[in-house]
């Protein structure tokens, strides 16, 4: 085995054994900017247990991580808290590898392992509460069901006062630091934020049942080792409270403006309708949908008031980047916005009936008619857009608390 890969001391029983994925600037849809890691766990007990495994193409350093610990093939049992790819994509060569003599997974989690690699490796359930034997100590596991997928659990090390959280609390954010207290806090609300508002805000009512089980729990916590970012060790009561915050979707004074424009037009009409919000005591976050991608609207979402879509129609039809992004919105299943449409037309101008049936779809109340103008707005109608955008802020007002 090569040695430019070594694993890194977490606690005291515990190794991190994860890839780095510098490279990749798209999760599935989600734009990683700052690319990635693929977290998987190495518990030195008795029985030597692996927690996790990583994405398929980043199988030899992982390997070559665990190697430099213990002979791989010295691993008893392995643990797959979460059977999305980027988790279990190289669990099949791994455990052929390996040969452990169990794997372990929620009762879903097993399905969805049969379903990738039918026929083997055989994996035995484990089920809400149950602790598995290491020897010397003992790993305790707590079903997350869609969290964010039927599958998904956490476990729980006792011995370490270690959490190992499968996707909650994770970021897309490749770094040579493996825990919270060695980057940048900024980064890391920013980066938890977005993970949250893309792969966990459709489950926000399960995140909000999640933090009050954990709570009963009263688990020792010191460490929350999630499978995609760093390992929390200094601000654990930060990102939960954070994950509760984000869950309850509570709306403020902020507008977020996705718009797309085709010779200006509903550019001009964004800028003033965003003059009109800000007189009415709102904030706004204009997204140019040229060069805004739909994860990083998702993020403006998270804690904003209001959802305010601007679009001009080409050949009977919204923009097509607007279709994407509110095909990618409305499974994310945002509550508590309230919406406006506005846009240029040249002469039907059916896209602001589309915009207006995709709010009312996703569940947003349109609180106003449209502001549509026929071609270049002028003067009169950029002051009439001004008071359209401060009529929406004065209606975001009487819903905040
Ligand atoms: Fe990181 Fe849901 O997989």
């Amino acid at each position: 085995m090569p040695k430019h890969f070594q694993a890194v001391k977490v606690s005291e029983h515990v190794y991190w054994v994860g890839a780095v994925d510098w490279v990749s600037r798209d999760f599935h849809g989600y734009s990683t900017p700052r690319g990635t890691t693929y977290n998987a766990f190495l518990i030195m007990a008795d029985k030597v247990t692996l927690v996790d495994s990583v994405k398929a193409p980043f199988r030899d350093e992982f390997l070559t991580r665990v190697a430099s610990v213990i002979d791989p093939s010295d691993i008893d049992l392995i643990v797959s808290n979460h059977s999305e790819m980027d988790h279990t994509g190289c669990l099949l060569d791994v455990a052929d590898m390996v040969k452990p003599s169990r794997i372990v997974a929620s009762p879903m989690g097993q399905k969805t392992i049969a379903a990738q690699f039918p026929g083997r490796p055989e994996v035995d359930v484990v089920k809400d509460g149950e602790s598995l034997d290491l020897g010397n100590m003992a790993l305790q596991f707590f079903e997350t069901r869609m969290l964010h997928w039927p599958d998904s659990m956490f476990s729980y090390l006792a011995a370490d006062r270690l959490l190992f959280s499968q996707d909650a609390f994770g970021m897309h954010y490749a770094t040579c630091e493996r825990f919270d207290d060695q980057l940048d806090p900024s980064v890391l609300n920013y980066e938890a934020g977005k993970y949250f508002a893309n792969i966990l805000m459709p489950y926000s009512p399960l995140i909000t049942k999640l933090a009050q089980r954990l709570g009963e729990l009263d688990l020792a916590l010191d460490l929350v080792a999630p499978d995609h970012g760093p390992i929390w060790r200094k601000d654990i009561a930060g990102i939960v409270e954070k994950y509760v915050h984000w869950a309850q979707q509570k709306p403020t004074m902020k507008a977020v403006i996705p718009f797309d424009t085709m010779w200006g037009s509903t550019e001009k009409l964004s800028r003033s309708i965003a003059e009109g919000l800000h007189d009415g005591g709102a904030c706004s976050r204009l997204l140019p949908l040229s060069g805004t991608d739909r994860a990083t609207v998702a993020t403006e979402i998270l804690e904003a008031g209001a959802l305010i879509l601007g679009s001009p129609t080409i050949n009977n039809q919204m923009f097509p980047r607007m279709a994407d992004i509110l095909a990618y919105l409305k499974g994310l299943k945002p509550r508590n916005l309230i919406g406006g449409v506005f846009g240029s037309y040249g002469w039907s101008g059916e896209a602001i009936g589309q915009l207006t049936t995709a709010l009312s779809e996703m569940g947003i109340e349109v609180v106003t008619e449209p502001m549509a103008h026929k071609f270049v707005p002028d003067g009169d109608v950029l002051e009439q857009a001004r008071e359209w955008g401060r009529g929406i802020a004065e209606e975001m007002a009487r819903r905040v608390e």
